[in-house]
């Protein structure tokens, strides 16, 4: 089967960082082109976009209003295998932390017991903050000081968002992978837990297809957003209707976006910008 591979950068994103989502995904598909498994390509995808501090996640990670960083990240394959990672703290890639956990008997692992698993596999110390980091936490902050919150704060809707960073893959077996991984978003508290590290909400895959979503992590959980776009394509949509009908569950609002692929092709929508690429063609919206 021909490789195929998407990236994103998260719902927010923007022209200023479509490098990131094509560097991301020449690095995941020269390793498609060379027969590696669809995991490895969203894994490696990832590991790259974490990398870029421009992006929420990994390296750039939005901090918690207490100024600590606690990230999460996922990895599903199409065999229903699956490993994660929550609110965990002081590694360089949260997602080759969740693919270690991948290889236990475990789906996730969250918070200290993360990072003491993180460093049983070798992931060193690492301070993923960046100046711009701290710059948005000292935003966040004047904004609570100052009142400016009702809905941000209640609701985590309006919030000026750089979400975010996920991948799906097919590889020439035909077999499919998601993963996502961020920093979360603004105003939140330790140990907030968003949509993607959870399966069916951040991301999902199966033997139909894989889908991996940006937007505000609460809004996401509710409507178990990745498993709701996966089975509109088990059900027999493409993956570009599949991922419209699950835009369409949020009001406009709420920034939402949706990678996926299936057999047949791939799908994106978003109701924001979004930085993201397609192995087949590429477009910043
Ligand atoms: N979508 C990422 C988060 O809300 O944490």
């Amino acid at each position: 089967m021909r490789p195929l591979l998407l990236t994103h950068c998260g719902a927010g994103s923007d022209e200023s960082v479509q490098d990131a989502a094509d560097a991301a995904g020449a690095r995941g598909m020269a390793l498609l082109k060379r027969g590696r498994s669809a995991l490895d390509a969203v894994v490696e995808a990832i590991v790259l976009l974490e990398d870029d501090p421009r992006l929420n996640a990994g390296t750039g990670s939005r901090m918690r209003v207490d100024g600590r960083i606690q990230m999460d990240a996922a990895l599903m394959g199409g065999d229903l295998e699956a490993g994660a990672v929550a609110a965990i703290e002081a590694v360089k890639n949260p997602i080759r932390v969740a693919r270690d956990v991948f290889d236990t008997p475990h789906v996730l692992l969250i918070g200290p017991d993360a990072v003491a698993f993180a460093r049983s596999k070798g992931h060193d110390p690492y301070d993923p903050a960046t100046p711009e980091s701290r710059r948005r936490l000292e935003e966040s902050l004047a904004a609570i000081r100052n009142g400016r919150l009702p809905r941000y704060a209640r609701k985590w809707k309006l919030v000026e968002l750089r979400d975010t960073v996920g991948a799906v893959a097919r590889d020439r077996r035909g077999r499919f992978a998601a993963g996502s991984s961020t920093g979360g978003t603004s105003f939140m508290l330790p140990g907030r837990v968003g949509d993607s590290p959870i399966l069916g909400a951040g991301l999902y895959a199966g033997p139909k297809g894989a889908v991996s979503v940006t937007g505000i992590g609460e809004e996401i959980l509710k409507r178990v957003l990745s498993k709701f776009v996966y089975d509109r394509i088990a059900d027999g949509l493409t993956s570009q209707r599949a991922a419209d009908r699950g835009l369409a569950l949020f009001p406009k609002d709420v920034p939402i976006g949706v990678i996926a692929l299936d057999r047949r092709g791939w799908g994106e929508s978003c109701n924001r910008s979004m930085a993201w690429f397609v192995s087949e063609r590429r477009r910043t919206l």
